[in-house]
């Protein structure tokens, strides 16, 4: 049976700043959702939230880009934006930069990843959300995922993943997209994904050679630019990804492993600082200190005929408390530097800035050299 899932998030009002989302945001999303299920539009659905994102997992049968599912999404949205305005929450309604739907949540705001698939005999999934950073932030540990032997054991071991992987690489400012295979190509990959505010990784699929599972995707990736689309300052895009696990893919296991490492991301305080990714758990995804710092939660489902079975927390792990002490000692270091690169983004990174502003008063003060 072919299965679509579908997350699709937006910022749509914060509980004190940017912190979480209200629970009434949550009670009312689910409500359209439970009507969408009750009328056989949706097989399933999981409504929870990371920092002030509110997160809509949906499993249908409706393909990508279904306007009939993201009407539904931008429905639900626009009713927890309802509530948002009543209780006057910070920012509410941000993400929709429309005023009315048309065909397809592209350029509207929320974010989307999606993916349509043969559901296997067992078909267990993660879906990673982030707060306070952006698309780019998913390229190290999808890299280390699916191409990093260090990280995922079967790509040596099992016979089945051996052949290595396709990664599909959008270039974010050049609008174009390149499919890379790994391993024979993984310098050109490190060599474009490593520049993350640009080149990020959408989706990813078995190698053509894989005789295993078919050409379908394996991962993928939200890679919405509200900065473009807006053309104004209006958040950092906050990704979410969904990567499937086991049999001839990464073990749930190597999935997580990258999330006990929590590399540096830009995002953060006003979108414009760099600091570690924080894995933790689903009531844990409350952004505080400095607004921040950015977080990382990991549900695991087992579909069943496309019903959602779980959630697993999986970053809520003991696992993980590792990577979330080294977060906190990073952070308390990098806080330090104040409003010095490299902990605040470069000029041109940057959401908020008085850069321009300053020089213009300044301008008949400078002097030549
Ligand atoms: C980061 C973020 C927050 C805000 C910050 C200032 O993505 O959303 O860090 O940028 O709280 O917000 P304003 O300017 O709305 O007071
Ligand atoms: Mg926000
Ligand atoms: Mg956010």
């Amino acid at each position: 049976m072919k299965v679509t899932l579908s997350v699709i998030k937006a910022d749509v009002g914060g509980l004190a700043g940017h912190s979480r989302v209200h629970p009434d945001l949550k009670n009312e999303a689910r409500l359209v959702l439970e009507n969408a299920r009750d009328e056989g539009k949706i097989i399933d659905f999981y409504v929870t939230a990371v920092g002030d994102d509110l997160q809509l997992i949906i499993t249908h049968n409706k393909g990508e880009g279904s306007p009939e599912i993201h009407k539904m999404a931008w429905d639900a949205f626009i009713k927890a934006t309802e509530v948002a305005k009543k209780l006057k929450l910070y920012g509410a309604g941000q993400d929709l930069l429309k005023d009315s739907f048309s065909g397809n949540l592209k350029g509207m705001g929320p974010g989307v990843a999606e993916m349509e698939f043969e559901e296997r005999k067992s078909e267990p999934v993660a879906i990673f959300m982030m707060d306070k950073t952006e698309p780019g932030a998913f390229n190290l540990p999808i890299y280390k995922i699916f191409a990093d032997p260090f990280n995922t054991a079967g790509l040596v071991i099992d016979p089945n993943m051996h052949h290595g992987f396709d990664f599909e690489i959008w270039d974010v400012i050049g609008k174009k997209a390149v499919t890379l295979h790994s391993p024979d190509e993984i310098y050109d990959i490190l060599a474009l994904i490593g520049s993350k505010g640009r080149y990020v990784i959408k989706r990813v699929y078995p190698g053509k050679e894989n005789k295993h599972l078919p050409h379908e995707p394996v991962a993928v990736v939200s890679t919405d630019k509200l900065q473009e689309i807006a053309g104004k300052y209006v958040g950092k895009d906050d990704p979410v990804a969904i990567v499937r696990a086991q049999a001839g893919l990464p073990a749930m296991g190597e999935v997580l492993e990258p999330f006990a490492y929590p590399h540096l991301v830009s995002g953060w305080m006003r979108g414009s600082h760099n600091g570690p990714i924080m894995p933790v758990s689903e009531k844990d995804a409350t952004p505080s200190r400095f607004d921040g710092p950015p977080r990382v939660i990991g549900l695991g489902f087992q579909l069943s005929e496309g019903r959602l079975v779980g959630p697993a927390d999986l970053l809520g792990d003991v696992a993980f408390d590792n990577a979330r002490r080294l977060a906190l000692e990073i952070t308390d270091y990098i806080r330090r530097m104040g409003p010095f690169e490299p902990h605040r983004l470069p000029d041109e990174e940057m959401e908020y800035t008085t850069l321009n502003e300053v020089r213009n008063k300044l301008s008949n003060r400078f002097r030549d050299l």
